[in-house]
């Protein structure tokens, strides 16, 4: 069925490091009023903001204190109907980033929560005794916190909460029937107020297994010296969690025409279709980990491999995704591209892989010029929590500081939240202040307006792969189908929508190759196929450069021809 939500390409906005009005070093929601022609410009039609509620701000926002309330560092909350009015003027739409797994330790509940066994907000959170004077199971908690347990004991009354993340974000109980109707009118609240939809944090996770077991796995090195286990299984997709998704739709969801996209981590396409199956009636699509998130480098037959599968949600009357960068992975163009000499090339073809491959796209910011990985000298320049928690554990573990720094690098969240590079002026133009993190040095190279009067940029080409898809449904609602599936180094696939198919030829590496035999007749020989897009200038049937991408359209009555 066709869906705005199918349709859109969203940016996502990481508030903080986005734009600057007011010269504190922090990016503002003025700041993005003030960029909406420049998103508009960019052919993005709906924007998906990073948490900007009342937070004390551990984990970048993530942590809220006040759901309905923005944050004073970001603006007012008539600044966010301000917003929120100027998106809908011009035609876009706004999502909201959505934590229901966790608040802040300084939220209300919480704060209450922890007062006495029977306050009425002690059932919000999940609070046990310990078990033989130590933590009530061996969780260990993701950011690698403290020594590293998913638990904190809490003197006042004697027992100690779960925090999967943070100490400073205690785990919400969802088994409350309370805590449920609190938060199915807090989102209502917002909906009602006009906002589109949510991207849901940590939405698997919501549900805990029963009676809280003990991780099988071994302790987590570096974690391991004190006995936790970092095990992100324990959490995710536990029984009864599409039980209660299924209950936010109809509480919630389906009074609305809105999108939700749920993250998920520890899922794959055979698990993912139970979430965004359209007649379960739960959410419309999910943020996989398998590619960007993935510790692992994915390679080209990886990759297919994963698209295949993922096409099958989609057979199977559900939705995906298609993103390669967000503000928890590294920059796209410097973990999958050439960030030096092929720094156009690289990030073009990866755009084109992520726009027309089914799906909704997703583009981080900065992502659409090109901007890189980051890389700071020494552990006093990095903010995030893992990087910074991790780091720790492992100089304590004994492990040589620089190694940690060095092993950390290549996957800190810190290095896509570097401020947007808007100019060559100091600080890249996003403040007249100190910011409040590092701008990345290559600001003079790689900005927004340096790209805008470049007619080859990447920043243009992006501009030209949302006209194509604004224009084509082929993008949107397309078959897929892949060619040379085991080719070690060409991604390759034909969509093909009513009378149009569109072949799509993508070189993943940087090295040159020889057209598959095949492919080369096939673009010789049919004189009506026509090249809609490549990135390079010149185009010949025979080779395929370095990160070479093309996309031809043969219309289907043209075919003998
Ligand atoms: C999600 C967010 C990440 C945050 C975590 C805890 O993974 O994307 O930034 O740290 O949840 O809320
Ligand atoms: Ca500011």
């Amino acid at each position: 069925m066709k869906q705005w939500w199918k349709e859109a390409i969203i940016y996502q906005i990481y508030t903080k490091s986005f734009n600057d009005t007011n010269g504190d070093g922090i990016g503002d929601l003025r700041g993005i009023i003030e960029k909406l022609d420049y998103i508009k410009s960019l052919g993005a039609d709906v924007i998906w903001l990073n948490p900007i509620y009342c937070s004390p701000d551990v984990d970048n926002g993530y942590d809220i204190s006040d759901y309905q309330n923005i944050d004073p560092r970001y603006g007012t909350m008539d600044e966010f109907k301000e917003l929120l009015n100027e998106i809908h003027q011009r035609g876009m739409r706004l999502i909201m980033d959505m934590v229901l797994n966790h608040t802040s330790d300084e939220h209300l509940w919480f704060q209450e929560s922890k007062k006495s066994k029977n306050n009425p907000y002690r059932n919000y959170y999940i609070w046990r005794p310990g078990k033989d004077g130590k933590e009530p199971n061996n969780w260990g908690n993701y950011f690698y916190e403290g020594k590293g347990s998913a638990w904190e004991y809490d003197n006042t009354t004697g027992e100690y909460y779960l925090h999967n993340y943070s100490k400073k974000m205690p785990d919400l109980n969802w088994d409350n029937p309370e805590l449920k109707n609190s938060m199915c009118n807090m989102m209502r609240w917002w909906l009602d107020m006009g906002v589109d939809g949510f991207r849901m944090d940590a939405i698997n996770r919501l549900v805990k297994p029963k009676g809280l077991p003990d991780s099988p796995n071994p302790p987590t090195p570096p974690v391991g010296v004190y006995g936790y286990v970092v095990d992100r299984t324990m959490c995710a997709n536990q029984p009864g969690i599409h039980e209660l998704l299924h209950e936010l739709n109809q509480r919630v969801f389906q009074h609305y025409n809105m999108m939700v996209v749920g993250e998920t981590g520890n899922v794959d396409s055979a698990i993912a279709i139970d979430y965004v199956k359209e007649e379960r009636q739960e959410i419309n699509m999910v943020f996989h980990f398998e590619i960007a998130k993935n510790p692992i480098l994915v390679d080209a037959v990886k990759f297919k491999e994963i698209q295949r599968r993922w096409w099958h949600v989609v057979e199977e009357h559900g939705w995906i995704t298609q993103y390669l960068s967000n503000h928890d992975t590294p920059r796209q163009v410097s973990r999958f591209g050439n960030d030096t000499e092929y720094l156009y090339e690289s990030a073009t073809m990866l755009a084109t892989l992520m726009h027309t491959h089914p799906g909704t796209v997703y583009i981080y910011q900065g992502e659409e010029i090109g901007m890189t990985n980051v890389n700071f000298p020494s552990i006093e320049y990095y903010n995030e929590k893992y990087t910074v928690g991790k780091y720790e554990t492992m100089v304590e573990s004994g492990i040589e500081p620089m190694q940690a720094l060095n092993s950390l690098k290549m996957m800190s969240r810190d290095n896509v939240r570097t401020p947007m590079q808007w100019n060559n002026k100091v600080h890249g133009g996003f403040t007249t202040g100190t910011p409040w993190m590092h701008v990345n040095p290559n600001y003079k190279e790689i900005n927004v307006e340096k790209e805008e009067q470049t007619q080859h940029s990447v920043l243009n080409y992006y501009k030209i792969l949302t006209s194509l898809r604004k224009k084509n449904p082929i993008m949107v609602y397309g078959s897929y189908h892949q060619l040379y599936e085991s080719d070690p180094e060409l991604i390759v696939y034909e969509r093909t929508y009513e009378e149009v198919t569109w072949l799509v030829i993508c070189n993943f590496y940087g090295n040159k190759h020889k057209m598959p035999d095949k492919l080369e007749k096939r673009l010789r020989e049919n004189s009506k196929i026509r090249l809609l897009l490549s990135n390079y200038y010149s185009n010949d049937k025979s080779t395929i450069k370095p990160y070479e991408a093309c996309i031809y359209e043969i219309k289907i009555g043209d075919m003998k021809g």
